[in-house]
């Protein structure tokens, strides 16, 4: 959410910062801006509303310099427009301020400021810093930006640039990521590893309540009570072409297509077949704990919840542990009762969504054992785990998550499957779910296959105002899921239900205009799947089945590969994928930046 890049060097800074920001756009695409330090001193910025491509057109010839920070802007104070885009400055002009996050007591500062006759610019919180820093009378930048940072409330990824320091960058973080990037004889900083991996791949990730100064040949970190803290230079894994679009039109078909090699990855050196299980390296949960483990409540926001449901299916399908799933955002508020014998799983693709995070603080503060299911190696929810399983997804660029979600599911069936083993599993379960896991890529690229047929299926589909998704048990939240990517990029309301629950009211929803995308597994509850159709056929609502074999009573069905029960709801969310991207296609949507919405959700 909002994307921070910034350089110190001997390059020409602007075109390194717009390749950062373009990188970075995914995180926030309302509006952009650049702040140099000019070589005959002074700063100058150019700040465009709209895409990078937009401030890319406005940046004049002649805005050269070796020093620089950057900004792309997801709004949460004030409007997308040229002044509420960042960087912003101080009233004279001399110090540029990037920030992600929340100032949560912008609103008192900037009346204390106003009543000391400053003049704001912008309705942004952001602004509110630059001229506490602006006006600071400590000698140095740091001490400037450390003394500003004391009189703020909230959270914060920043980089400031100062003229009258052209020689460093300064930057620090308060629950917004921010990585610094060692390259030879320069440096860069970027609230993301995405703007980075082109120029190197020597990263160093500050933590909460730490600063850095970044100069062109050097930099040390420092917490904001000033103390020297160490940093230890980390590489990334990811390639630098794996953010790149690879001959596909979208990030998110992809993102897709990538899901085969993907879900391979995530079983890689993981299955045990002596003992029929899979080794979790980063668990840190021994078999005596495992099995002491009484409840497991899984933690995650929007399809991080949704993979969530499905794992706590898995888990108290294999291991016979009452679990269930809960999305973080609203646990964190509710004064959780916090038991010990309950084991929390935190899910989030990017490792860095602040309600994920402040429910692990929170758990964490009541001495409860939480492990992460991330994607994102070392980011901040990793961090603060006590272990957890590595989902190895690789990037994933598109703001909607498709990969992430297939993956984490995998990961869960994984932990599932341990769980299980650990306790009443039995030996030729082990082996028959380790057979269905190592099929699932073969599996998917069945599904993908089928793509030009659910495209047509989309187009038919594209006209509905609204669609009902229904899925019972382990098809519910199957539903869910398939329901949101629907709603994401499409625009096209859905609602999701159990079809349990149809006759208990959303039933009075359907009829001709209404199409119902229904997931009819094979499994042992076919019958009443089946049964629901007739309901809504008797009602003449379209249906589009997701099923292992032609379901009569629909109008469509695409028939996805038989894999063991349990697993079903890996295969069957993906061909739903595919459909909610060509519906969105068919309907002209910016597929990889849907309206309203940007990755990872860095703010309350
Ligand atoms: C939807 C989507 C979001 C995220 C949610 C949590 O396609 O991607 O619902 O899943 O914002 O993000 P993470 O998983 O990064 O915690």
């Amino acid at each position: 959410m909002c994307g921070i890049v910034g350089y110190i060097g001997k390059r020409d800074v602007a075109p390194l910062l717009l390749e950062g920001l373009q990188r970075l756009e995914y995180r926030g695409y309302d509006s952009a801006g650049i702040a140099i330090a000019g070589k005959s001193g002074g700063l100058k910025t150019v700040k465009a509303k709209g895409r990078v491509r937009e401030l890319e057109a406005r940046v004049p010839k002649r805005f050269t310099g070796t020093t620089g920070i950057a900004h792309t802007r997801w709004a949460t104070h004030g409007a997308p427009s040229d002044d509420n885009a960042h960087p912003h400055l101080d009233a004279e002009g001399k110090v540029a301020v990037v920030h992600n996050g929340i100032i949560d007591n912008a609103t008192e500062l900037r009346a204390k400021l106003t009543a000391d006759g400053v003049e704001f610019r912008s309705e942004t919180d952001t602004e509110v810093l630059t001229h506490l820093i602006g006006r600071s009378q400590a000698d140095t930048l740091e001490e400037k930006v450390r003394q500003s940072l004391a009189l703020i409330e909230g959270t914060y990824g920043v980089a400031v640039l100062h003229a009258d320091f052209p020689d460093r960058i300064v930057v620090a973080r308060n629950g917004s990521p921010v990585v610094l990037g060692i390259g030879e004889k320069e440096m860069f900083v970027a609230s993301d590893v995405a703007a980075l991996v082109t120029h190197t791949r020597q990263v160093v990730t500050l933590d909460d309540g730490e600063m850095a100064t970044l100069k062109a040949d050097d930099f040390r970190t420092y917490t904001t009570d000033g103390a020297r803290t160490t940093a230890s230079p980390t590489t990334v894994e990811w390639e630098a072409e794996s953010y790149d679009m690879g001959g596909h039109d979208t990030y998110m078909h992809k993102e897709m297509a990538e899901q085969v090699e993907a879900v391979d990855r995530v079983l890689r050196g993981r299955i045990d077949d002596r003992f029929s299980t899979v080794h979790l390296g980063g668990l840190n949960l021994d078999a005596r704990e495992a099995r002491a483990v009484r409840r497991v409540k899984i933690l995650g926001c929007g399809t991080s919840y949704h993979a969530g449901l499905i794992g706590a299916g898995l888990i108290e399908e294999l291991a016979r542990i009452p679990a269930d799933g809960e999305p973080a955002s609203e646990f964190r508020y509710r004064n959780p009762v916090v038991d010990p014998d309950t084991l929390y799983v935190a899910v989030s693709q990017s490792g860095e969504t602040y309600d994920v995070l402040a429910a692990v603080q929170e758990l964490k503060r009541k001495g409860a054992r939480v492990l992460g299911m991330v994607n994102v190696v070392g980011s901040a929810i990793a961090r603060e785990t006590d272990g957890g399983v590595y989902v190895h997804a690789g990037p994933e660029v598109c703001v909607v998550s498709t990969k992430c979600f297939t993956n984490t599911v995998v990961a869960f069936a994984l932990l599932a499957l341990h769980l299980g083993r650990i306790r009443d599993l039995s030996v030729a379960d082990g082996k028959r779910l380790i057979a269905g896991l190592r099929k699932l890529p073969g599996q998917i690229a069945e599904i993908l296959e089928q793509e030009p047929e659910i495209k047509k299926l989309a187009e038919e589909y594209a006209d509905a105002r609204s669609m009902m998704f229904i899925g019972r048990v382990r098809g519910y939240p199957v539903a869910l899921e398939a329901s949101l990517k629907l709603k994401e990029i499409s625009y096209i309301h859905a609602e999701a239900y159990p079809a349990s629950e149809l006759k208990h009211g959303p039933l009075a929803l359907i009829e001709p205009a209404m199409p119902t995308i229904a997931i009819v597994p094979d499994d042992d509850l076919l019958e009443k799947n089946r049964a629901a159709l007739e309901e809504i056929k008797a009602r003449s609502g379209p249906i589009l089945a997701v099923a292992h074999r032609e379901q009569e009573k629909a109008d469509h069905t695409i028939v996805v590969p038989k894999s063991e029960q349990e697993l079903d709801p890996i295969l069957m969310g993906i061909p739903l994928q595919l459909l909610a991207y060509h519906t969105a296609l068919a309907l002209g949507r910016d597929i990889d930046k849907p309206r309203n919405l940007a990755k990872s959700v860095t703010v309350e």
